[in-house]
């Protein structure tokens, strides 16, 4: 590596004064950095390196050129050998430094290339590509078949008020009702705030805002504290649906089940509506379907009853339309809970809920060529 030197050293530490007519001694200085300079540029194996020397030699804040700055220094006859000499010494360092450049630049690129060769006959690695979750791909899917019936997809919030989960829906505080719903309290100073129960909360919430006609389907997660099993989760998902307008009756509800089962089970399917208790339905009813999987015969899934129970339905009770402000007298409504893990498990025959949150990727990789929609008959 050439030092960066001090420009008068390089002439005997003469100053410009003293050097005048000293031609001999500035032409030895520069043929001393000539070989110093060649010497330098033999040994470096970088290009940096060679970047480096060449800065220092001829860069403008290089030693040649502080030498060439000694020109005017020398006697006015001494000059234009002085400085044909230094533009020659000049001229072939740079070409030489060029030179040095292109070689070493060649040999860094062939080291290069020899270390990063790329096998391209070596078999690839196959991504692994996420699969959407079967509970999801069954939410999309009735969404689609609701949108064909009219209905928009909204969504609601999983921490929910006490005053929305429960008394909007007819379920006042003293109520045995409320016992039903094994609730998460998320905070009960004050406000009572849960993880909602089921997704009805968003009931009141959307007619508070809405103005019928009303006709909405509300997909989402819902808790509950209690015991799992194969039929039951902690944490499992749900569709509300809610439909109001003038002379909404139990047929129209009916009506709109019947063809859900239809789309999602095929043409075949028969249901069931029986009695049932809700607060803020009446009448109310517990809606089944024929097992698709036996063909209602019976068998491990349906418990051997030929049906199964996909949720809770009925009529929008009065004091649920009055305590959103609108006249019950007027109008009337629908609505429906249905229970998602249990479609896709009678669709696919799957015979256990906690498989859905249990991560294994054997059970959901079984999900993957199922495309969105699949199965469905043309409306
Ligand atoms: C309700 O949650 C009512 N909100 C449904 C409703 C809406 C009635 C509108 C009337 C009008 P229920 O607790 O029965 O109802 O739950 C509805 C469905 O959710 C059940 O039929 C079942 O399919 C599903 N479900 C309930 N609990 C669980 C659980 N622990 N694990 C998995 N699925 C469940």
């Amino acid at each position: 590596m050439v030092p960066r030197g001090n420009p008068a050293s390089l002439i005997g530490g003469c100053v410009s004064s003293e050097c005048e007519g000293h031609v001999s001694t500035f032409i030895e200085q520069l043929e001393e950095l000539r070989a110093r300079t060649i010497a330098e540029l033999n040994l470096a194996s970088t290009t940096t390196e060679l970047d480096e020397i060449e800065r220092n030699v001829l860069g403008g804040k290089g030693q040649l050129t502080a030498l060439l700055r000694q020109l005017g220094s020398l006697d006015a006859s001494e000059r234009p050998e002085a400085g044909r000499e230094s533009n020659r010494i000049k001229q072939e360092l740079a070409a030489l430094v060029a030179e040095q450049q292109e070689r070493l630049h060649a040999s860094e690129l062939d080291a290069r290339i020899a270390s990063e060769q790329i096998d391209v006959t070596l078999p690839g690695r196959t991504p692994q590509i996420g699969v959407v979750h079967p509970v999801f791909q069954m939410i999309e899917e009735l969404s689609d078949i609701f949108a064909l019936m009219g209905f928009q997809t909204v969504f609601g919030r999983e921490v929910e008020s006490g005053y929305y989960n429960f008394d909007q829906l007819n379920i006042p505080s003293d109520h045995p009702a409320r016992d039903v719903w094994d609730t998460f309290l998320v905070e009960s100073d004050g406000a009572e705030i849960v993880l909602r129960t089921h997704t009805s909360p968003m009931q009141a919430r959307v007619m508070e805002r809405t103005t019928p006609p009303v006709r909405v389907v509300v997909p989402g997660r819902t808790y509950r504290y209690e015991a799992q099993d194969a039929s039951h989760e902690w944490m499992f998902h749900q569709l509300e649906g809610l439909a109001v307008d003038e002379h909404i009756t139990l047929a129209d509800l009916k009506g709109v089940l019947q063809e859900l089962a239809r789309q999602l089970f095929g043409p075949r399917r028969k249901i069931r509506f029986r009695c049932d208790f809700f607060p803020f339905v009446e009448p109310g009813v517990d809606f089944a379907v024929d097992c698709a999987i036996c063909d209602g015969a019976g068998c491990r899934v349906c418990k051997h009853s030929g049906w199964l129970e996909m949720g809770g339905a009925g009529m929008v009770h009065r004091k649920v339309l009055e305590a959103v402000g609108y006249d019950a007298d007027k109008y009337s409504g629908f609505a429906f809970g249905l229970g998602i893990e249990r479609m896709v498990m009678m669709r696919y025959g799957v015979d256990d809920v906690r498989a859905f949150a249990g991560n294994d990727l054997r059970f959901l990789q079984q999900f993957a060529a199922r495309a969105v929609g699949a199965g469905r008959v043309a409306a």
